[in-house]
């Protein structure tokens, strides 16, 4: 596959701005697509913030950054989003009901031979798919937090993803400029079931008193040269996602996924990490982490 032509993005969350961001660069007409203006809205301004930031650090450049923009259209509505589209990724809530809804309707309404990915970060693409007419075009693509800056983008093969389906799911995702590996469709695939656990572990040993929040983070960045520590890398996920990895994974793979209560507990308060503002650390409206408590 050349650059997709045009390529929908469901889900205009931290993924979902992200993969349009990389798509609209790399010369894709983008149509992201969610719930409510007020979301779109946000999304826009975030990826255009995003946009200065590379022109700014030389990272592309203010012409391409230019076009970028004009190139993401939006819509509240997958139908109208999805028309004709050559690539669809899905990037909503990790949940299979929602995720089902969103490819029945994006098959409906893309071009007949479209590429239809999803951005899950755990669950069977093979189970995703199967709501599909034809699940041979249905792939895992999934691309990692913050997308413009992370290299990878790991394709994941469900049991009837047609070898064409693969080869066009890799040269999109290269053409985004990401370097890609083939997995096959496990849970947790070959990158999230060891983040997921090295994450469960941080908020484990925080619930038992190891240590504070801060020094967990700096023993394992500084100590096992990680380049985050697992209660910011979570704080970065979102806690409500990595809930709904974990439950997933713990239901697929074992108990040694459980999530903590203290994990639960922080999902019921609304304190999901950088996106609200509070996680395990605290942050300013621009996502700064703030060195004290707020
Ligand atoms: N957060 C991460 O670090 C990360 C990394 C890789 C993959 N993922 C995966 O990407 C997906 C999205 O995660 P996220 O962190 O962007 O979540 P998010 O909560 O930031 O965004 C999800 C978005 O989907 C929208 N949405 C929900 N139902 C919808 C529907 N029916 N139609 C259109 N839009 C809908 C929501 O309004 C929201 O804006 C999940 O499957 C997640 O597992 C997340």
């Amino acid at each position: 596959m050349p650059v997709p032509q045009i390529v929908t993005v469901v889900g205009a969350g931290l993924m979902g701005r992200g993969i349009a961001y990389v798509a609209a660069v790399s010369g894709s007409a983008v149509r992201l697509v969610d719930l409510s203006e007020a979301q779109l809205m946000s999304a826009l301004d975030r990826i255009g913030d995003d946009l200065d930031v590379g022109v700014q650090r030389g990272k592309i450049d203010a012409e391409v950054a230019e076009q970028a923009r004009q190139r993401i259209a939006t819509s509240t509505d997958i139908a109208e989003g999805a028309t004709g589209a050559d690539l669809v990724i899905e990037a909503v809530v990790e949940r299979m009901d929602v995720k089902h809804d969103v490819f029945r309707l994006a098959e409906a309404n893309a071009a007949p031979d479209a590429v239809l990915a999803t951005n899950t970060s755990a669950m069977s693409i093979t189970e995703i798919v199967s709501c599909l007419d034809d699940p041979s075009r249905g792939v895992g693509m999934h691309f990692f937090n913050p997308v413009p800056k992370m290299k990878l983008c790991e394709l994941i093969r469900g049991l009837q993803t047609s070898p064409e389906t693969m080869d066009r799911a890799e040269a999109a995702a290269q053409a985004m400029g990401k370097q890609t590996v083939r997995v096959e469709d496990l849970p947790g695939f070959a990158t999230s079931r060891i983040n997921a656990l090295i994450g469960n572990e941080g908020m484990r040993m925080l619930e038992e008193g190891v240590a504070s929040a801060e020094d967990i983070d700096t023993a394992v960045r500084l100590g096992l040269n990680h380049p985050m520590g697992p209660l910011e890398m979570g704080d970065l996920v979102g806690w409500d996602t990595r809930l709904d990895i974990l439950e997933y994974l713990a239901g697929t793979l074992g108990e040694r996924f459980r999530p903590t209560n203290l994990h639960r507990r922080m999902v019921a308060a609304g304190h999901l990490g950088r996106k609200s503002g509070e996680g395990v650390h605290r942050y300013d409206d621009q996502g700064n982490r703030l060195s004290r408590p707020r």
